[in-house]
């Protein structure tokens, strides 16, 4: 599995984390910035990422800002992307279950390292429940 990971200045010290939790889970990745805590706009790189995502570069995206707004807000603007902006397992899990998530947002100001990891395995393990009611309504998304 490929991922396409990306934060702004807000987002940069989760994505660190971020990355380090992917390296030693042996995911393979591509850092789409940013590379330091200096203020840049989230919308440069959650276009880039999503886009990305969407041309089949990557088989999901990790995108990181202040709240994970701004990323979510952006990604969601792609066709194709179905960003989900989660701060919980749960909604992690059903994201992936019933919505078929392509993108996860998370806000680097509002949750800790530890929880963003174990969102972002479940967001990486979770398969889509294909086949039942819920791909219709992706179908639907898509349309
Ligand atoms: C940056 O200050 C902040 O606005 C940004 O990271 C994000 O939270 C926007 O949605």
């Amino acid at each position: 599995m490929k991922i396409a990971l990306g934060s702004d200045h807000a987002g940069f010290r989760l994505k660190e984390d971020i990355k380090e939790f992917l390296q030693s889970e042996g995911y393979d990745f591509e850092d789409f910035g940013a590379f330091s805590e200096d203020s840049m706009d989230y919308p440069d790189i959650a276009r880039s990422a999503a886009e990305a995502v969407a041309e089949g570069k990557f088989d999901r995206g990790v995108l990181i800002c202040g709240t994970g707004l701004g990323v979510s807000i952006t990604a969601n603007k792609v066709r194709g992307i179905r960003a989900a902006l989660c701060s919980d397992e749960y909604t992690a899990r059903m994201s992936r279950q019933h919505n078929n998530a392509n993108i996860l947002a998370l806000g680097g100001r509002v949750i800790g390292v530890e929880l963003a990891r174990e969102i972002v395995r479940v967001f990486l393990t979770t398969g889509f429940d294909a086949g039942s009611r819920h791909a219709k309504r992706v179908a639907k998304i898509e349309r």
